[in-house]
């Protein structure tokens, strides 16, 4: 519940961005967490309507989910074009790509706007899980 509400808020106050993350380029090399990433549980998480939210506006090989969205591009298309560093820059911040987006900040937790307080300082998806997706958006491409 508490990650449905805070990507609503995200996506609902826009987000301004300050700072750029801390990595160059359009990708961040090094993974987050200390155990890989797990395909399954990626799928899960983009899947589900409390934690990823991504089908909220992305679409993607989810035969089982009836309502997908059409206001970003098709993951498995994404996937195809971008490698693991790409996709874990812009799950961790697709501001830094497009200043405008409505994508969630999934996960930069600092110098965010507008959060409200029960959220400061928390980001969306942890270390694990933003590995978790970035390992089933790679698995999508085989
Ligand atoms: C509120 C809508 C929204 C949600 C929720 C959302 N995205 Fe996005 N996403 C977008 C939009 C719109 C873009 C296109 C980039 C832009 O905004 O300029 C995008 C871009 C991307 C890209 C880059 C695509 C490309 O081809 O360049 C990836 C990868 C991605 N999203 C993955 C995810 C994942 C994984 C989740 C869930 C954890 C997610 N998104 C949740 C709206 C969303």
């Amino acid at each position: 519940m508490r990650h449905v509400l805070a990507a609503l808020l995200l996506v609902i106050l826009n987000l301004e961005i300050v700072n750029a993350q801390t990595s160059g380029g359009d990708s961040v090399i090094e993974s987050l967490s200390a155990s890989p990433g797990d395909p399954l549980r990626g799928r899960a998480i983009v899947a589900s309507r409390q934690t990823g939210l991504c089908l909220l506006c992305h679409s993607g090989p989810f035969p089982e989910e009836r309502f997908q969205g059409n206001l970003a591009p098709e993951l498995s298309i994404s996937a195809g074009r971008l490698s693991a560093p790409q996709l874990r820059a812009r799950i961790m911040d697709a501001s830094r790509f497009n200043p405008g987006t409505i994508m969630p900040t999934y996960y930069k937790a600092q110098n965010l706007q507008r959060v409200a307080p029960k959220f400061i300082g928390q980001s969306l998806l942890n270390e694990q899980e933003i590995e978790d997706v970035v390992a089933f958006l790679v698995s999508l491409n085989k």
